[in-house]
């Protein structure tokens, strides 16, 4: 297995955090080059809670109920969910006891290709420009329209997942998280000179696509219906009408000229990832929506800070930038409606099997750059969703409802994510300060972990922040959950339970910003270009708990490098792994971790790796898969089945041009994000040999 550890470090790219600068300018607005937003005074160093450690119950935090967590999270399945939903072809609440990761590793390579193991197949499933809605035109590369893009397939997919219908149909939702105007338009220099009918195909191009699916045979090979009524297949775009929801709907703070009611937006934007719920619809989470805004100068004085801490700029040139929805739409000029970014940084609800109703954005859930909104029910029953914040410095975020979960009534828990608790978390570590040194060095105990607590923000009848009403908690939450003390992360990405044993696990996908004198236990590491994995476990595994334990689980790099960790397994037998993103389980609690900046970091592609988390093999982390150059791998989703992984490789050749391209994949002429199906050519479950 050393074959999967890369031995040499490529010439690495001029890049923060391991990301292309292609990237950093289309998908985030450059956010690494400017300082962080998080100027708050809040500690670095977590240890002003100790009293939390006394805390009674602590010590049994780590206490398992399978049952429960197992049925909780088997339920935020779809195919296990409600009428008209998905039917289960597969699997009971229990999770498969044996988990045999035993393929071949993947080398790391830099192939401008998708590589799967021995003994497994992949295909395009759909790609950007492939029809989506019935009656869309074909794609043409030369000749694009936004009228023909409404129709087709969206950019840059991100989240994925999938919704049974029965055991030979599903659909697919996929996030389209932005666009790479430099690999769609011939020519393209930036959003000040482009035509108009490009910055329509670009805001066409972003959103969200459901296509249905049908299963080749009954084995793991999917492939997209083309023909046919299709009658989920939906598009949604940066102008598509969906309403706002929950305790701040209708605030000041979100009414505009276009829209005195403050209820109802225009379009989603930079969603990224995202989760399932057990009543079968997905929650799509807005991330870098800031980039998409000028005129910040030129607002009210007094909505500049909290603009500021939204990565928005608010003086100097705000007018450059990649593409300028403003030439197209005033909205996003913040000189004539200062109000209009705070109807975007929400947590999307959207039915993939209704398609004529409007998405709703789900204010209660807190407003920020938001990554994964995972799902795992209280043990009465409520709904827990677990939120990260991807930016250097900011938080993880918890809501959990006051309602009850009802199997079956789509009208009841269609109320659920609108009334409840939001909190966010502090993390505490259990060794001395003296021992977290920035270098990656286990403190004493062998290990960076400790205990935290999630800190009440607001219901929806209440503000537990001082000087802050329950709207704007909602709607400023990150100059809320400053006030109160969380912790500062690198970078919160995905979030996810294990089905097998409900510890819950975060991506912290890097941050080369922490310098030595901000480290915590938490966050252990300085100028943290490899990212790390937290495994948290909430008190007695309920996630109605507002107090956890918690431990890292791997410190990513290269295993031959001293600050690597992972989980004490022998260092020699694991691949190497940067920048975890996107995370995803199977029904055995293997955590399948999709990176975005090997590239930078390590000097091969981005992969996606999987480890198990339990038993004697914890932290024998192997490359399943890689994407092709310059793509980061994004989804993953494995079916209920566990025989198809999918991924979606996302803005392949991002470094190129249309005139110059760095990758031709997947068809040898130009790059498409694409969604991918990986599966066993005997039909075995992914991972096995
Ligand atoms: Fe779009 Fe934080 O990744
Ligand atoms: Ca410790
Ligand atoms: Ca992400």
């Amino acid at each position: 297995m050393t074959e999967n550890v890369p031995r040499r470090l490529l010439p690495l790219l001029g890049v923060r955090g391991g990301r292309s600068r292609v990237t950093c300018r289309f998908r985030c607005g450059d956010a690494c080059y400017h300082e962080a937003p998080n100027t708050s005074s809040n500690p670095y160093f977590g240890d002003i809670y100790t009293a939390v450690l006394s805390r009674r119950g602590m010590l049994q935090a780590g206490a398992v109920s399978i049952g429960i967590s197992a049925l909780a999270v088997s339920e935020a399945d779809p195919a296990l969910a409600g009428p008209g939903h998905a039917h289960g072809h597969h699997g009971g609440p229990h999770p498969h006891p044996h988990s045999r990761l035993d393929f071949t590793p993947v080398r790391p390579n830099t192939d401008d290709t998708v590589t799967v193991p021995r003994n497994y197949a992949h295909r395009v499933v759909v790609r950007w420009g492939d029809p989506v809605v019935p009656g869309a035109p074909e794609f043409d590369f030369a000749n694009q329209s936004a009228e023909a893009q409404e129709k087709q397939f969206g950019y840059n997919c991100d989240y994925v997942s999938f919704f049974p219908i029965d055991s030979r149909r599903a659909l697919l939702w996929v996030n389209h998280e932005y666009t790479n105007e430099n690999l769609m338009f011939a020519g393209y220099t930036d959003g000040s000179t482009a035509d108009l009918e490009q910055i329509k195909i670009s805001m066409a191009a972003h959103g969200g696509s459901v296509v249905e699916i049908e299963r080749v045979g009954t084995t793991g090979e999917w492939r997209l219906v083309t023909k046919g009524r299709r009658p989920y297949n939906r598009r949604i775009t940066a102008t598509t009408p969906m309403k706002l929801t929950g305790p701040a709907a209708g605030h000041p703070l979100l009414r505009t000229a276009a829209d005195p009611s403050g209820t109802r937006v225009l379009g989603m934007l930079n969603n990224c990832g995202g989760g399932i719920t057990p009543w079968g619809t997905v929650l799509t989470a807005e991330e870098n929506f800031n980039q998409y805004f000028v005129g910040g100068e030129g607002a009210p004085e007094e909505t500049k800070p909290a603009l500021r801490r939204y990565g928005i700029a608010t003086s100097g040139d705000t007018r450059r930038g990649n593409r300028r929805f403003d030439r197209v739409d005033e909205r996003f000029d913040l000189s004539k409606h200062p109000n209009e970014a705070n109807r975007f940084g929400y947590i999307v609800e959207i039915d993939p099997f209704h398609p004529h109703e409007q998405p709703r954005k789900r204010t209660m859930l807190g407003r920020f750059k938001h990554e994964a909104a995972t799902i795992r029910l209280t043990k009465d029953r409520r709904v827990a969703v677990y939120m990260g914040d991807d930016e250097r410095f900011d938080y993880i975020y918890k809501f959990v409802s006051d309602k009850k979960y009802r199997p079956g009534s789509r009208r009841h828990n269609d109320t659920l994510l609108d009334s409840g608790t939001l909190y966010v978390a502090r993390f505490t570590g259990n060794s001395p300060a003296d021992q977290i040194d920035g270098s990656g060095r286990l403190p004493d105990d062998g290990a960076f972990d400790g205990t935290g607590e999630w800190i009440p923000l607001c219901d929806a009848q209440r503000s537990y922040v001082d000087g802050f009403t329950v709207a704007e908690v909602l709607i400023h939450t990150r100059l809320a959950a400053d006030a109160v003390g969380a912790t500062k992360m690198d970078r919160p990405e995905d979030i996810e339970a294990s089905p097998a044993t409900g510890k819950v696990y975060c991506a912290l996908t890097n941050n080369s910003a922490r310098r030595p004198d901000q480290v915590d236990e938490a966050n252990p590491r300085a100028a943290n270009k490899y990212g790390h994995i937290l495994e948290i476990t909430e008190h007695r595994n309920d996630s109605g708990a507002t107090t956890f334990t918690w431990t890292v689980v791997l410190v990513c790099g290269n295993p031959e490098d001293p600050d690597t960790y992972y989980a004490g397994y022998d260092k020699s037998k694991v691949a190497a792994i940067s920048s975890p993103d996107n995370i995803a389980f199977d029904k055995s609690g293997n955590l399948w971790i999709a990176t975005d900046g090997q590239p930078g970091t390590l000097g091969v592609n981005d992969a996606l790796h999987v480890m198990p988390v339990k038993g004697r093999h914890r932290g024998e982390l192997k490359t399943f898969a890689t994407v092709p150059v310059g793509a980061e791998c994004c989804g993953p989703f494995i079916t209920p089945d566990d025989k198809t992984v999918f991924i979606a490789p996302q803005h392949p050749g991002e470094d190129g041009t249309v005139e110059n391209p760095t990758s031709t994949w997947p068809d040898g002429d130009f790059p498409r994000p694409s969604v991918v199906a990986i599966w066993h050519t005997r039909g075995k479950k992914v991972g096995s040999a």
